[in-house]
């Protein structure tokens, strides 16, 4: 396979994360894009030759060998067996891999029978900072892992499908702290054991965003099978800037990721400049500019792979299968419920027929 040929549902903000990674690939042509909104303005800043307001048609009428699902939460099935009835051959699904576990199982059901190599989007798995940090581990740099904590937060969402429950199927946990719940089992090969929770409970329970169906704080104490025990974290609450860090605590050491605020440059601006880092609202004064914030997220390697994947035949890494995109929704759905009965809930006591 020389030129792939790749389309994008969704035009907005996951769209251009995928865009721009998309961009650094060689062999890889944006072939077309569909979306039902901002299509014009996504198609010209990518140079993207065919757009449609119905994936359906662009399914049909394009030969596309590999498709990004960049569209709100509750779509994903959706469009996922659609592009999977069309016969693409790869689909990488953006998190959470979808609303509800029967939604998922039928991602997977259908793309399994089909032979369609179905990848999860897991950012985190590919940011070059974790990946050093993961390999000290490895090397045993800091002994045996005992405790990890980890949390993605900042001051609320930019698409309205993440503040209303039926689009998105949760909060803060569903959308941000997804990413260290699926980083979780990549980082230390095991698998989560019981998690015990808690989180506000949307609207007037929220601490401040009262127009949020979902959560807008939430955290969770978490076992793994291997013994590691974890905090992760999510929420809507944090000002400055979108703030993802990462603690990993051995026996022999402790290792700190600071993935959006440890930028090598300082810059102090009286007028403010364009762009610090992801949901900063203000750039004046002093600030950490990111240097690149789709390679440093992890995006540019997450496509590269899985642009890669598709070319060579090989299934994507663990932590980024479709499977391991259903496990991470299953643990925060397990989070959600102990969250609302406060009570741990044992990974398996309701996923056991998975
Ligand atoms: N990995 C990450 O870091 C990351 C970051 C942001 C969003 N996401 C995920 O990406 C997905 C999209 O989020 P977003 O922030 O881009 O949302 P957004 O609100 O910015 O954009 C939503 C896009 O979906 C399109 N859309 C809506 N309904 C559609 C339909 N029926 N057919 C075709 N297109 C349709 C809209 O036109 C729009 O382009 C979500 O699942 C979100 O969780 C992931």
């Amino acid at each position: 396979m020389n030129e792939l040929k790749v389309g994008i549902v969704g035009s907005k903000f996951a769209g251009m994360l995928h865009a721009e990674s998309y961009k650094r690939c060689p062999d890889v042509t944006i072939h077309a894009v569909a979306a039902i909104d901002n299509l014009d303005q996504f198609a010209a800043s990518y140079a993207i030759p065919k757009k449609y307001d119905d994936f359906r048609e662009m399914f049909a009428r394009e030969e596309l060998d590999l498709v990004s699902v960049c569209v709100p939460n509750f779509l994903h099935k959706e469009i996922v067996v659609a592009a999977a009835d069309a016969g693409i051959g790869g689909i990488i699904c953006e998190k959470p891999f979808a609303t509800t576990i029967e939604d998922g199982k039928e991602m997977l059901e259908v793309c399994g029978k089909k032979q369609i190599h179905l990848m999860y989007a897991e950012d985190w798995i590919f940011a070059p900072a974790l990946i050093r940090a993961k390999e000290i581990c490895r090397e045993g740099g800091i002994g045996d892992i005992l405790y990890v904590k980890a949390k993605e937060t900042h001051n609320g969402s930019h698409s309205m499908y993440a503040q209303k429950k039926e689009y998105c199927g949760g909060g803060a946990m569903i959308h941000l702290g997804i990413h260290p719940v699926g980083f979780l089992p990549w980082l230390l090969d095991q698998g989560v054991s019981a998690v015990v929770a808690m989180k506000t409970g949307g609207e007037e329970k929220n601490l401040l965003h009262k127009n949020y169906g979902g959560e807008d704080w939430a955290a969770a104490l978490i076992e793994m099978d291997g013994g590691t025990r974890a905090l992760v974290e999510g929420n809507y609450i944090t000002c400055g800037g979108m703030d993802d860090k990462v603690e990993i605590y051995g026996t022999e050491g402790n290792i700190h990721v600071d993935l959006t605020m440890g930028s090598p440059l300082t810059v102090y601006s009286r007028k403010g400049i364009q762009y610090a880092i992801e949901k900063a609202d203000f750039t004046h004064g002093w600030t950490r500019p990111a240097v690149d914030e789709f390679l440093s997220l992890g995006y540019v390697g997450e496509i590269a792979h899985f642009v890669n994947c598709i070319k060579t035949g090989q299934v994507s890494q663990p932590g980024t299968r479709g499977a391991d995109g259903l496990n991470a929704l299953q643990t925060v759905l397990a989070i959600y419920q102990s969250a609302e009965s406060g009570c741990c809930v044992e990974h398996n006591e309701i996923f056991s027929d998975l």
